[in-house]
This record gives C-alpha cells, structure tokens and sequence, in this order.
C-alpha cells in the first residue's frame, strides 16, 4: 500500500481540523474537497480576489451531506492579521495557497503580489505559530529556481529569480526557515510547478496556459503561444499536489520538516507538445472541432525557459509517488471543461 493510501486510511479513522487558505481557489477547492472527502474537518479562508463562489457550490454538489457539514467558510483577507488568527483557531494543520499567481501580474504590479504573497504570508506564519498548529504546509513556486540552468532542478540549486512574483515567494521559503529557527515552527515548503486540473480558471489575461488554451480551442477561438513553442514544463495534475500536502502536513519523519519540495511529475512536456495533446484529445471528444495552427508571438517577460523537476526528495522523505501522468491528467481535465466551459 503507497504511503498517500495508508495515510488516508489513518485520516478517515482520526479525523483533524484543517485550515486551507485560498480554498475558492483552484487548488485550495481541490484540497478541501479531498479533505471533505475523507470525513475531516475543514475550515477555508478567501477574499475572492481571484476565487469564486462557483467553485464552493461546485465543491457542495461533489461531497455527502454529512461531509459538507464539516466545512465552514470564512470570507476575509489574509492581509488583515485578525482573520488570519480567526481561520487558525483550534486547526490541527494549515494548507496556506492563498496569495496573487501568475507573474505577469507581478510585473505589472509588484506591490499588489508583495502585499498578499509575502505581508499575508507572515500574518498567517505568526498566526498559525500563536495557534500552536502542528504543521503549516504552503504554496512555494517551481519560479524560485529563476535564472539556474541546472535540469532537472534538485532543490538546493537556486539561481537568481526572474520575477517580483518569484521573489515573494522565495521570502515565503526564507520566512519559513527563519520560524524554524527562531520559533522551532514546523512548516513544509512546496514548489509547485505547472498545476493544472478542474475548477483552475480559464479567462482573464493572467490565466494559466492550459486552461486559456483547452477553453480556445473547445470555443474554436485563437490559441497564442509565447516564444516559438519550444519552451517545456513539467506539467502536474492537481492530484498529485493534493497528495503532497497531506503528506507534509503529517508526515512523522522528523527529517522530513522545515524544507522545500519539488512537487510535480518529473517528466518535461513542450509547448508544442502540450498544444497536440490538447488539440487531439478535444476533437477525439469532439470531431466538430477543427485541425487549427497556433499563433506563435513574443516571448513574455519573466518566463524561464525550461522547468524539469527531480522528485526524488520528496520521494525519499514524504513518500510521495504522483498518481497522474500529465496524459492521465489531461483526460480528466479535458473532460472536466468540456461540461464547465
Ligand atoms: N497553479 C499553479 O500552477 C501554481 C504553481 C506554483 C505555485 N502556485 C501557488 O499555489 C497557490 C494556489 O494557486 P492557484 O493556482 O490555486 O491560484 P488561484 O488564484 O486559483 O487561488 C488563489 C486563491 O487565493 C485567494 N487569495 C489571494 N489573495 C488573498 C488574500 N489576500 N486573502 C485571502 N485570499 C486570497 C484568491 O481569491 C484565490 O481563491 C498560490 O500560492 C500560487 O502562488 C500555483
């Protein structure tokens, strides 16, 4: 039996309470709904600046009755430190996701991202350590590795980042080292690279690639690809990030504690790639949708060129073993669009 089986065998039998900011978000809804789904107690935090109310009804109509009785929602923004110690009474452990994504929205607006992703950040740090909660797991970024050329990239081989997004989230992993230190809080750090699943939002021009692109090409509009399509990812399903959070939060490996982990597949998909593996799976879904070409454009500031994860830390100390293949995510995803776009 794989460790995520085991431990959710231990959760269903000992439930505990669970804060998870930026839970109207894509990946903090798919935390609570896996949560929800194992009979704990969760508690979700969101100020609705990129969430929505949609994705809490959609959650609603994807747990029990009895399930959905133990989630309670506070609306409010993390960088007010009152809702932050509101949302870590009584919690057992924190999943911290809330804060701004995407760089092009950093760049063009720094102080916005600091004052959610870094000032948040540490409101609900101090919070969560005045609670004495037992663990505090958050939302790093694959982007802390900027300018490094080393791929795959191992975790203690950081170069110089790239964007203002990038740095407040490499603040997130210095605070949290410093509350290791200072306070001998127990946090776990997750650089996440390339999340992609249900209920990530596809509009607006700070949207994430596959969603904007799964959402062109079902309503048969142009696709955009930045740079000449060359550029890859190590794309991840949001199971796999669902299964890394629980992991962390109660991983009994001590050694385990007050670090950062790669979280993603290992495997490196291009552009390119990425826009077949769309393209066909919508028209084997639909054969009314058209063979159409991308539009090749710019490169966009702040972009690395190449991201390629090595799991093998998070393996070897959390257990981890993605589920999903970016092809067995795909599927999953593609379908989920096509009932909700
Ligand atoms: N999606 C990815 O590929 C990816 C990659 C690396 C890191 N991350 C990180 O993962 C976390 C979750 O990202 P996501 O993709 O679900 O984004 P998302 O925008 O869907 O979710 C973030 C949520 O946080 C909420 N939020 C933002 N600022 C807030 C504030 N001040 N107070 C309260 N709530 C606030 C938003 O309303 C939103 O619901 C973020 O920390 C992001 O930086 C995501």
């Amino acid at each position: 039996m794989s460790a995520f089986e085991k431990l959710k065998e231990e959760l269903r039998r000992d439930p505990k309470r669970w804060l998870v900011t930026g839970s109207a978000g894509f990946i903090g809804s798919n935390l609570v709904e896996a949560l929800l789904k194992l009979d704990q107690e969760v508690i979700g935090l969101d100020n609705f600046s990129t969430g929505f109310k949609k994705n809490i009804e959609r959650l609603k109509a994807r747990v029990n009755a009895g399930q959905w009785a133990r989630y309670s929602f506070l609306e409010g923004d993390i960088r007010l430190k009152n809702i932050c110690r509101q949302g870590c009474e009584d919690a057992d452990y924190v999943l911290h996701q809330a804060a701004l994504g995407s760089v092009p929205r950093s760049v063009a607006d720094p102080n916005t991202s600091n004052e959610s992703n870094v000032t948040g950040f540490l409101n609900m740090l101090v919070a969560a350590r005045d609670a004495n909660v037992k663990r505090f797991v958050y939302a790093s970024s694959s982007s802390v590795y900027g300018d490094h050329p080393d791929l795959p990239k191992v975790e203690d081989k950081i170069g110089n980042v790239l964007s203002p997004y990038a740095a407040t989230k490499k603040f997130n992993e210095i605070y949290a080292d410093v509350f290791a230190r200072t306070y001998d809080f127990k946090t776990v750090g997750l650089r996440y690279f390339n999340v992609f699943g249900p209920r990530q939002d596809p509009d607006g021009s700070y949207a994430a690639v596959i969603p904007k692109w799964v959402a062109a090409v079902i309503k048969q509009e142009e696709v955009f690809i930045n740079g000449d399509g060359e550029t890859s990812r190590d794309f991840c399903y949001i199971e796999n990030v669902v299964q890394a959070n629980l992991l962390s939060a109660t991983t009994k490996n001590d050694d385990a504690l007050n670090q950062a982990y790669n979280v993603a597949v290992g495997g490196q998909t291009t552009l390119n790639e990425l826009y077949k593996l769309i393209l066909d799976g919508l028209r084997n879904r639909d054969s009314s949708i058209p063979e159409q070409k991308p539009t090749y454009r710019d490169f966009r500031v702040g972009d690395v060129r190449h991201s390629l994860a090595d799991i093998s830390k998070a393996k070897k100390l959390l257990g981890y073993e993605p589920s999903h293949s970016i092809k067995q995510g795909m599927d999953l995803a593609l379908d989920w669009y096509r009932e909700n776009v």
